[in-house]
């Protein structure tokens, strides 16, 4: 295929920068992925034995209020009325998260108006004024008791770190609703793919001008493509340059998957595990993302998928920035070689060094085809 332009990475960014240069500029694409199966890390498939929609890198919530970005999905899928609702089990007891007037009155055993949470919250807060450490940090926000229940062994067994020997700056909020709304998201949108992530990703591929090629590393090709055929890169930033600046710092998970012998484990989606000594932060169980399938799915068995954060190494899957100052600088010095790479551009999650949502990287890839990819194809203009 001759094609006009490569996309390395079949995840929402590539797909959505493929399908707006395929349909709108007319351009033959040539989408690469080195996985097996497109989609990136919103990739799901269904799991044989139970007949649940398993989302393979973690459970995947689409939720947006960027109309722009809702109009755009709305043209591969439809979305369920899903809304997302968090507990979090500590000590044998369940709370609903995010931290709200129902978490303050079940875990201080009375009820409370908004005003006298407000006023506990406050009193417990000030007894840190200067804070040099995550948790002095979070008890300045929400006061010791909260902070010992919900955020101390969740986030020791995220950073697998002592939360006294984590930087303040990872926190800069720690909400706290003080109404019983527990909502977990407040965007205007928010859905899940009727029919599967797949089935939509599969959609946003399906065009005569796009040709996808699994199983495929850019990287082993580029010297084919350099300087005949633009390119927008959205695997790792450092790979790509050979880590010549060092590697950026990311954390991964591992997930456990299990089926298990009855019609719901759990009786929600996703538990959250406060407590230190249990060795993961979350259990998913798929099938109550989609009640409506009920008939489909196994009335005596369920999935459920465990997961236990870590710092990640070279050949792990990388999911969350670290970002430490040194990231930051390695970063930089990153961007400046990106800026000098002559015929590539750099976009998407792991091509930027950024946490996106799946609406941002969408919303970010349509600004790139407005931005960039528009004006160099339509225009002549220098692509970076
Ligand atoms: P993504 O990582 O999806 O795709 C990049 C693709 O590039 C991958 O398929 C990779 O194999 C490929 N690639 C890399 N290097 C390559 C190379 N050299 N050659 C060829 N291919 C290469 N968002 C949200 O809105 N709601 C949610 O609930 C969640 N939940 C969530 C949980 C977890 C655990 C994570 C890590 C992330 C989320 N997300 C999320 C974020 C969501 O996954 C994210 O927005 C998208 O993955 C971003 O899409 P990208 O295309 O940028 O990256």
């Amino acid at each position: 295929m001759n094609v006009d332009l490569v996309v390395a990475g079949a995840g929402f960014f590539g797909l959505t920068v493929a399908e707006r240069c395929a349909s709108e500029l007319g351009l033959r694409v040539l989408v690469l992925d080195r996985r097996g199966h497109i989609g990136g890390n919103a990739y799901s498939e269904t799991d044989p034995e139970t007949g649940v929609e398993v989302h393979r890198y973690g459970a995947h919530l689409f939720h947006t209020s960027n109309e722009r970005v809702w109009e755009y999905a709305n043209r591969f899928t439809a979305f369920t009325g899903y809304r997302h609702h968090v507990y979090s089990t500590f000590k044998g007891r369940v709370y609903p998260l995010p931290i709200n007037l129902g978490t303050i009155c079940a875990y201080f055993g009375r009820a409370f108006t908004p005003d006298e949470a407000r006023a506990l919250i406050a009193a417990q807060a000030a007894e840190v004024a200067d804070p040099s450490n995550l948790e002095e940090k979070a008890i300045s926000l929400i006061g010791r008791p909260l902070y010992e229940a919900f955020i101390r062994g969740y986030t020791a067994k995220q950073w697998r770190t002592d939360p006294r020997d984590l930087p303040a700056e990872i926190i800069t909020r720690l909400p706290v609703r003080y109404t019983f709304d527990n909502r977990y998201f407040d965007d205007v949108h928010e859905g899940l793919p009727v029919d599967g992530y797949t089935a939509w990703l599969e959609r946003m591929a399906d065009h005569p001008r796009i040709e996808v090629r699994l199983g495929t590393d850019f990287l082993d090709l580029r010297g084919d493509t350099a300087g005949n055929v633009p390119v927008v890169y959205t695997g790792p930033l450092d790979r790509y340059f050979d880590y010549a600046e060092g590697d950026l710092g990311w954390r991964t998970l591992d997930f456990e998957t299990e089926v298990l012998p009855t019609g719901d484990f759990q009786g929600t989606p996703v538990m959250n595990y406060a407590d230190e000594d249990v060795p993961y932060t979350r259990i998913h169980e798929f099938r109550h993302f989609h009640p409506e399938r009920r008939e489909r799915h196994h009335p005596g068995k369920t999935v459920i998928m465990r997961e236990y954060p870590r710092a990640a190494a070279r050949g792990d899957e990388p999911y969350y920035p670290v970002n430490t100052a040194a990231d930051r600088a390695r970063l930089l010095a990153y961007r400046e070689l990106a800026r000098r790479e002559d015929g590539v551009l750099f976009g998407g999650r792991l091509g930027t060094y950024r946490y996106l949502d799946m609406h941002m990287a969408i919303a970010a890839a349509l600004s790139m085809v407005d931005n960039r990819l528009r004006p160099h194809f339509a225009e002549g203009a220098r692509l970076n």
